[in-house]
């Protein structure tokens, strides 16, 4: 009888172990869900703290527009133009916006593009007529 249950116990644990192992090493070989050069713009969006001025997700500054759904509103060769050749930022009317190389904000860009196929149920809530202060 113990014998029996010794075996059943030795069986499930190594099933288990076993499966837990096949597992990881599937997982670890499918790609990524992000695209590589997304990542490579998260890693731009953090290295120039876009955040401590923009958010994502209404997480972040309140400086700047929330940059979620950013893709959505205004076309990509726009968003790199405006990231590499960035204008004097209002009100200031000396301070440039944060620039970037060319590389860096088309990455950047395909990080927006991302974020943007994340569904949020419509949060954060987007201003329906902004009034844009001149
Ligand atoms: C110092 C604060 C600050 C930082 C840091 C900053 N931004 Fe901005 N950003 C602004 C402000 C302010 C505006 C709006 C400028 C205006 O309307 O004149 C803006 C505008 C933009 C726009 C244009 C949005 C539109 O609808 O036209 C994009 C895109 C953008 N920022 C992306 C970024 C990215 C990406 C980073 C990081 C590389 C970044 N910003 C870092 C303050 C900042």
């Amino acid at each position: 009888m113990d014998l029996l249950k010794l075996r059943t116990l030795l069986l499930l644990s190594t099933s288990s172990f076993l499966l837990f192992v096949a597992i990881t090493l599937i997982s670890s070989r499918l790609p990524s869900p992000i695209p590589e050069s997304a990542v490579a713009g998260k890693l731009v969006w953090q290295k120039h703290n876009c955040i401590s001025c923009h958010t994502l997700f209404g997480n972040g500054g309140y400086e700047a527009d929330d940059m979620t759904n950013i893709t959505t509103k205004e076309t990509s060769s726009y968003l790199i133009d405006y990231l590499v050749q960035p204008p004097v930022m209002r009100p200031n009317k000396y301070t440039h916006h944060p620039a970037l190389n060319k590389v860096d904000a088309e990455n950047l860009v395909n990080y927006l593009e991302y974020v943007d196929t994340i569904p949020t149920l419509g949060w954060p809530r987007q201003q329906k007529n902004p009034v844009k202060d001149s």
